[in-house]
């Protein structure tokens, strides 16, 4: 297949506070990402209209998502971070590939099945669509690799799916037109490291997440330093030590997550964790791991609330970000249209 240039593409919701799992699945290696890559970095606005939302919350929260990236550590100057819905055509390739994707390959999509619940004929038909609005979002750039967490893995395949089946469905006429034998490449996730699937602090076996009920669940990126040396020292734990190795955590959800949460913010693989802490009580850990949290966090929640308090100053960054992302939109949209057949 043809090679294409690398870039990173990468989305995050704006439904309600970030946390810990966000920031080390996701953002914390958009920043890393930057270093080495050209990346475009988008606050999926029309993702969160899947679930039932109300407006006023959402330009707030579109607002503080991108302050968050910012806070982070991702450089607008050096990468395009926008919103979404301000780039018409991440919808409109989502149509195109609405007649590529196959209604059973969304049938198998676990999210859906998740977030719909028990009655999912009630489900909006925009959260049954959400994978091929996804697959849009990294493919409208034509981008190679997305940084995300390891919910996202089963949406990445179907991405994937979709760039592969265009790419033959059209072969013919991307040719034609000095394509090669591709005209999307097919985008690898970058999922890796010690935290890609944070769990839930009172329950190890369940994804850290925003709609927890349960605020102990979740350590948000604008929690203060007592509040998340709180909420660790609360963290549900078993009654055994820690172990010194890694194969010690197996079948010990709770300690895998505090164990992967500390080495994902020191930057260590959990054996060096384990080596520094195995054979300890837990309270000890967990003084240390609240002391780190509380050190890479307490910046960037400061930086949060500086950001939130100058929404003019956001709405420039994503006023810039969009002007950028459709240079780069416009003329791949263009080459779809002609490809598929659409006058333009
Ligand atoms: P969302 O808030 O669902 O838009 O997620 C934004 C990013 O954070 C995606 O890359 C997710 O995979 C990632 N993410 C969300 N929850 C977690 C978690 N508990 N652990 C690791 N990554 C996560
Ligand atoms: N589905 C992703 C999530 O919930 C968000 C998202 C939308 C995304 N479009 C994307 C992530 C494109 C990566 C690339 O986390």
């Amino acid at each position: 297949m043809a090679k294409f240039p690398e870039l990173v593409f990468s989305g995050v919701q704006p439904t309600g506070n970030l946390h810990l799992g966000n920031y080390l699945g996701a953002l914390k290696r958009f920043v890393e990402m930057q270093a080495t890559h050209s990346c475009l970095y988008c606050v999926v606005d029309l993702h969160a209209m899947t679930m039932p939302h109300d407006p006023e919350t959402l330009r707030r929260t579109t607002r503080e998502v991108t302050a968050a990236f910012v806070a982070c550590g991702v450089d607008p100057k050096k990468n395009v971070v926008f919103n979404q819905s301000r780039v018409g055509e991440h919808a409109e390739l989502a149509w195109i590939f609405d007649c590529v994707a196959r209604l059973g390959w969304l049938n198998r999509m676990t999210q859906f099945k998740e977030k719909a619940g028990k009655d999912r004929e009630a489900a909006s038909i925009g959260l049954y669509n959400y994978p091929v609005l996804m697959a849009a979002d990294i493919l409208l750039y034509r981008a190679t690799h997305v940084p995300v967490g390891e919910d996202q893995r089963q949406h990445l395949e179907l991405t994937r799916d979709i760039a592969q089946k265009f790419n033959n469905d059209f072969a013919a006429s991307i040719a034609e037109r000095g394509w090669g034998d591709a005209f999307f490449p097919l985008p690898e996730g970058l999922i890796q490291g010690p935290a890609m699937r944070v769990m839930s602090l009172r329950d190890g076996t369940k994804k850290m997440s925003k709609s927890d009920p349960s605020e102990y669940s979740l350590i948000a990126l604008t929690d203060d330093a007592d509040t998340i040396a709180q909420k660790i020292r609360k963290a549900k734990t078993d009654a055994e030590p820690l172990p010194s190795e890694v194969e010690g955590l197996t079948s010990r959800p709770e300690a895998e997550n505090l164990v992967g949460i500390y080495a994902a913010l020191a930057d260590e693989a959990k054996a060096d964790v384990l080596r520094r802490f195995g054979g300890g009580q837990f309270s000890q850990f967990k003084n240390a791991l609240a002391e780190l949290t509380v050190a890479k966090l307490t910046p960037i929640r400061a930086e949060i609330l500086r950001l939130n308090a100058d929404p003019g100053f956001v709405d420039s960054i994503l006023a810039d970000g969009a002007r950028k992302a459709q240079a780069i939109a416009k003329p791949n949209m263009d080459a779809v249209k002609d490809i598929v057949g659409l006058i333009r």
